[in-house]
């Protein structure tokens, strides 16, 4: 009899091939995310469990679990799940990490070229036939990139290279973290070290590239808003909860920022009327940092293989802790 694995989401055509030659194979059909206590009478049935960063797989869900092995998630992000309690219980948990690098730095940077030189607000004025006159000397006039200064928060894999990515422009990078990086690291990438608080205070664009935790919760709220300056912009690719929509709201209603560029929200899909769908200074992607073609590519045999190597009770090749 072959083994029983479960997706909460379908995954590429060649991904389903090498699982169904494997095991027995189940995808999750109708509402996404798959409702809870569908997810909690599937886990208690299979070996294998692929899912998707919006699935919250905790305590209780992992507690439903019988015989289950791996939980390998089709992301880089593991804070929907709960991997001590994972590990408590024996059960690996993969990601994907690296091969979505360039990727969600390219999404960054990108984010921080529409905000600043004002594309996606152009779009919306095209489209809504506002165009009327071209080329005065003030019309949307955007700021230029070189000789400002970016303050990365986080200078690991995504924020290494989206640091390359500022130097090419000629950007000035500071960046915080809990620890310096290596000097050879900072070298490369022209990259200084500072405080959070001077982070925030010196930096013309801010780039968010730490997890969602206890202590990011919330990190970017309305005090750190008034402490940016008055003509800076936030970028967020990494978590939605990290930074307090509704301050960061009033924030840019009230231009106590310059802009934002989001990529992630605190509850995803956001709604056509979120408060923030209703400001010009903002740019908004739906959740799509890894979304090219190459790299879910890369992704999905990344997610195959930590499920294959943790069925076989190996660890995943991108393993949380266990
Ligand atoms: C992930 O994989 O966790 C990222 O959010 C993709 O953009």
């Amino acid at each position: 009899m072959k083994k029983r694995v479960f997706l909460t989401r379908t995954l590429q055509d060649f991904a389903l091939k090498i699982l169904k030659e494997k095991y027995q194979v189940e995808i999750h059909s109708g509402k996404i995310p798959i409702p809870v206590t569908k997810l909690r009478s599937k886990i208690k049935e299979i070996e294998g469990l692929i899912c998707f960063p919006y699935d919250i797989i905790n305590k209780e869900t992992i507690e439903c679990a019988k015989n289950l092995k791996v939980i390998s998630t089709y992301s880089v992000g593991f804070d929907h799940i709960d991997t001590k309690y994972a590990k408590k219980k024996k059960i690996r948990v993969g990601y994907t990490p690296e091969v979505l690098t360039d990727a969600t730095a390219d999404l960054a940077f990108s984010l921080l070229l529409d905000i600043s030189r004002r594309i996606s607000e152009g779009d919306r004025i095209i489209r809504e036939g506002k165009w009327k006159e071209i080329f005065g000397a003030s019309d949307y006039v955007g700021i230029d990139l070189q000789g400002k200064t970016i303050g990365i928060l986080g200078l690991g894999r995504i924020g290494g290279t989206l640091a390359k990515r500022a130097k090419a422009f000629d950007m000035k990078i500071l960046y915080h973290n809990r620890k310096h990086v290596s000097k050879s690291k900072e070298n490369a990438l022209n990259a200084k070290y500072v405080s959070f608080e001077k982070l925030v205070s010196q930096s013309d664009f801010i780039s968010i590239h730490v997890p969602h935790t206890k202590e990011t919760n919330h990190l970017f709220n309305m005090e750190i808003f008034k402490k940016m300056k008055k003509s800076a912009f936030l970028i967020n690719t990494s978590r939605g909860k990290v930074v307090n929509e509704k301050d960061l709201t009033i924030a840019l209603r009230k231009k106590i920022i310059s802009g934002a560029g989001l990529d992630v929200f605190e509850s995803e899909p956001i709604k056509k009327n979120h408060p923030l769908t209703k400001l010009q200074n903002i740019v908004l992607a739906p959740h799509i940092g890894s979304s090219t073609k190459e790299t879910r590519i890369k992704m999905a045999e990344i997610t195959v293989k930590n499920l294959i190597l943790g069925m076989n009770q190996k660890k995943p090749t991108y393993s949380v802790g266990y």
